[in-house]
């Protein structure tokens, strides 16, 4: 006869080894996709609980073609790596890089574990034209989106996507250095961060980020954990996988991401690398549209601290010389949670017009929408190079026309057919 705690000993031990036996969860929970510096390239990185045994993408420019056991299918793949030993955070990101893609192409891929054969939807994206290659195209961009209201933009971006190629998120992500609450206010919750958020975020953007590349830059709410949680999670091309400054070429035009979470002082590890880097490209490339962007503005009147007084004045004085003498066309920011933009603008003084631009022109948009609201006043004593100012919650839409000309349309978020400014920007040559 078994006594009652023998009988509760034995239930015990059966759960014990039903959880231990438990199938490791390696179900994609967010996909994401981003260029890499390859034009016959796309990377892919999602997020599983548990590692997987067999992880991969596999994919094909047919849309039923999936099946690998069909043959008619290519695959590759995934490396991961374990978000850390942090309180809270837990998991991995899983990438891989699909490889031998013909341009201007339309793909079919899933993502998964093929020993588990647990899979994602299938997603598509479709390749661009190559590095030198022009070819009209947009993107979409903003800064600081994540918490509060900014399924408003979610949402508006799923409506106007076939507006655009690719999304720029130009930091601040998710804001996961704060918590979710029940009065919808942030608190914060400081430098471990919320895996919580972060993966709720992420699971958000899917629907655009699983289709069209999601590039980024690290802004200073992306900085916890010693800014591994981003550097984890978004693998972008740069010369190595801590390095969170890069560069890569879309259908003719060079972009250039810079982080203002490092140091960018003159003689800087990121400073050497930019400079070097804008020196060789405009060495070959004279004529060739080249947009650089990073977290921090320093054309901004936004009264903030980081525009008010001298805090951005180091970025300043690193800075606009450089975008200056490499002719950089476009610099764009978020930070401030406003938009406006410059006229083209060098040394604090307009340089040329739109039509015959002799100076970079400057744009902030960190108006995805966030915990900490809206940034309402701008510095009433206008600078003569701020040219257009406005506090609405939005994304930009830069459209690249042709090899001369650029058009920018600002689309305000609570009604997204409203385009609320706009310019047409001239290759300039300065
Ligand atoms: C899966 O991950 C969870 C969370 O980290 C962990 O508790 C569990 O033991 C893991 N399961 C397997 C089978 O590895
Ligand atoms: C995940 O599992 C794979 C395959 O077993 C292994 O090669 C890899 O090292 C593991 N990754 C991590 C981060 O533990
Ligand atoms: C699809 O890919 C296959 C294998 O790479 C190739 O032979 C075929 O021409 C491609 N079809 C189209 C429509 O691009
Ligand atoms: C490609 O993905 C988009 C976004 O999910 C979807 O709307 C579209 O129908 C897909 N195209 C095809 C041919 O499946
Ligand atoms: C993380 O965020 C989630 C969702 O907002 C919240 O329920 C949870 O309490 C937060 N965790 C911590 C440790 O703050
Ligand atoms: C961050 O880095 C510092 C210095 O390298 C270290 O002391 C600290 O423990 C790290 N924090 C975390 C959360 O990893
Ligand atoms: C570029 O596009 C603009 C606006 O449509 C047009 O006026 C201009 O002629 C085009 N330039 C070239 C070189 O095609
Ligand atoms: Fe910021």
């Amino acid at each position: 006869m078994m006594t009652t705690n023998n009988k509760l000993f034995i239930l015990l031990v059966t759960i014990l080894v039903s959880i231990m036996a438990t199938t490791a969860e390696v179900t994609p929970v967010y996909v994401n996709i981003g260029f890499t510096a390859q034009q016959d390239e796309m990377r892919v990185s999602w997020y599983t609980v548990n590692n997987s045994t067999a992880g991969v993408v596999r994919y094909s420019n047919q849309s039923m073609e999936l099946d690998l056991a069909a043959g008619a299918t290519a695959s590759a793949s995934s490396s991961s790596t374990e978000y850390g030993e942090f309180p809270g955070w837990f998991g991995f990101v899983n990438t891989a890089v699909m490889s031998g893609l013909a341009p201007l192409t339309q793909y079919f891929y899933q993502v998964g574990d093929a020993s588990a054969d647990v899979w994602s939807p299938v997603f598509n994206f479709t390749t661009g034209a190559g590095a030198t290659v022009f070819k009209p195209f947009a993107f979409s961009v903003y800064g600081d989106m994540g918490g509060g209201n900014y399924m408003l933009n979610v949402d508006s971006l799923i409506t106007n996507s076939d507006r655009f190629d690719w999304i720029l998120h130009v930091g601040d992500i998710a804001y996961a250095d704060y918590s979710n609450s029940s009065s919808n206010k942030g608190i914060r919750s400081g430098m471990l961060g919320n895996m919580t958020v972060w993966n709720d975020f992420m699971t958000s953007i899917t629907p655009f980020s699983a289709h069209q590349s999601y590039m980024t830059c690290i802004g200073n709410h992306d900085a916890f954990l010693n800014k591994s949680a981003y550097t984890t999670t978004w693998i972008m091309p740069s010369e190595s996988p801590l390095i969170t400054w890069y560069a890569f070429d879309y259908n003719g035009v060079h972009f250039v991401s810079m982080s203002t979470e490092n140091d960018y002082a003159p003689g800087s590890e990121q400073y050497v690398w930019l400079e070097n880097h804008l020196q060789q490209f405009r060495a070959s490339n004279p004529n060739t549209w080249l947009i650089v962007y990073g977290h921090r503005p320093f054309y901004c009147t936004t009264v903030i601290n980081w525009c008010m007084g001298t805090n951005n004045l180091a970025l300043y004085e690193a800075m606009d010389p450089l975008m200056m003498k490499y002719n950089v066309d476009i610099f764009i920011a978020g930070h401030t949670h406003a938009y406006e933009r410059s006229f083209p603008v060098y040394d604090k003084v307009v340089a040329g017009t739109f039509a015959e631009p002799k100076a970079t022109v400057y744009i902030s948009v960190g108006v995805g929408g966030n915990w900490e609201g809206l940034d309402p006043l701008f510095n009433v004593d206008k600078p003569h190079w701020a040219d257009y100012r406005k506090t609405e919650l939005g994304y930009g839409i830069l459209n690249v026309v042709n090899e001369t000309t650029i058009h920018w349309q600002f689309i305000q978020q609570s009604d997204d057919t409203a385009v609320m400014d706009q310019f047409t920007l001239i290759k300039g040559t300065f």
